[in-house]
């Protein structure tokens, strides 16, 4: 390969700079040239892309959001969508993709590069929700989730003030996995997730055993993808068969996605960025790079979207019911 084009897609994730950054100067450093994309497979159709040196990533290892944009682009479903990007890549003399996304991201890279086997293409798992297959964390999440415990340490201390139960939604699409990870590190009396059944009576008998046990506030998190649903529903549930405590619900939205990367999110995102480069020169194609046991590993883009990483581990959820006890 000779020219290479980075570019980050779907939702923004805290680490997509520092990885782009990895790319960027892992290629100049091996004698390629770099361009980046704006706004995902958008910039593609549209031409929208520069030439990228050593310094166009300067000081960005701590800055959130992706300074490529991104963009969820309905037309590079389209054969004609996809077309026009090969072309414009084609006339650039591009040979080699880094597309830094989640699913959606890795869905699109798959059919165009099966579609034009000419254009070498590598994925990097970049999204807060964790659930691609092939690499135990994804960037953004580590930072997502402690983004997450703040706002919801900040929640437990009004909530203790006023003996009120909270009902808070968090990220993660179709995953739990940050509400998981939220709700062992926050003490949460009850985690409602996607993966695992639980049922309403249940959450109530659990939320009325804490008050018998003189728990002054009652936090639980809700995943998004919970199957009851959502957060304002099943609040009104429990509001009728609890008295003693006044509810609130809050969700904690985009907050999530922003802010500066975790000291994680910038050496995966490095790791991450580095690696995909030189999977490329390596020859490989049609593959995500991913972190497993510290080590990085290739997964086929294919196996990415359709297995599961994230089992959600039972003994993780025995012991936050057990500790919050
Ligand atoms: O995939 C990342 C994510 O933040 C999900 O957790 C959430 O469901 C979705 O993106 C929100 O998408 P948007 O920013 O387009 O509203």
């Amino acid at each position: 390969i000779s020219k290479l084009a980075v570019l980050t897609s779907g939702g923004d994730a805290p680490g997509m700079n520092p990885c782009i950054r990895a790319v960027v100067r892992t290629a100049i450093y091996n004698g390629l040239n770099v361009v980046g994309v704006k706004q995902g497979y958008k910039g593609l159709i549209e031409n929208d892309m520069y030439d990228m040196n050593k310094r166009s990533v300067s000081n960005i290892l701590n800055l959130g959001g992706t300074i490529l944009k991104t963009a969820r682009c309905l037309e590079f479903r389209t054969d004609e969508g996809m077309e026009t990007a090969y072309q414009n890549l084609k006339a650039q003399g591009i040979d080699a993709l880094v597309v830094i996304g989640g699913d959606g991201t890795f869905t699109g890279a798959l059919r165009f590069s099966k579609k034009y086997p000419d254009i070498q293409i590598i994925g990097v798992p970049g999204t807060i929700d964790n659930d691609l297959y092939g690499s135990t964390y994804t960037l953004g999440f580590d930072t997502a989730t402690n983004t997450v415990i703040e706002a919801i340490d900040k929640i437990r201390d009004t909530a203790d003030a006023h003996d009120r139960l909270f009902f808070i939604e968090v990220m993660g699409r179709d995953s739990g996995a940050i509400a998981l990870r939220a709700g062992i590190s926050c003490g949460a009396e009850a985690i409602l997730l996607p993966e695992v059944e639980t049922a309403i009576d249940d959450l109530i008998a659990s939320i009325k055993t804490g008050h018998l046990n003189k728990k002054s506030s009652s936090i639980v998190i809700v995943a998004e993808g919970d199957k009851h649903g959502g957060v304002y529903d099943i609040a009104k549930m429990v509001e009728k068969e609890v008295e003693h405590y006044d509810i609130k619900v809050t969700i904690l939205g985009h907050l999530q996605r922003g802010g500066s990367p975790s000291s994680f999110d910038r050496i995966l995102g490095s790791r991450l960025g580095f690696a995909a480069v030189n999977a490329l020169i390596a020859g490989e194609t049609q593959h995500m790079v991913g972190l497993r046991a510290n080590e990085i590993v290739l997964t086929s883009l294919e196996e990415a979207l359709t297995s599961h990483e994230f089992k959600l581990e039972d003994d993780l959820m025995q012991m936050a019911h057990i500790l919050s006890i």
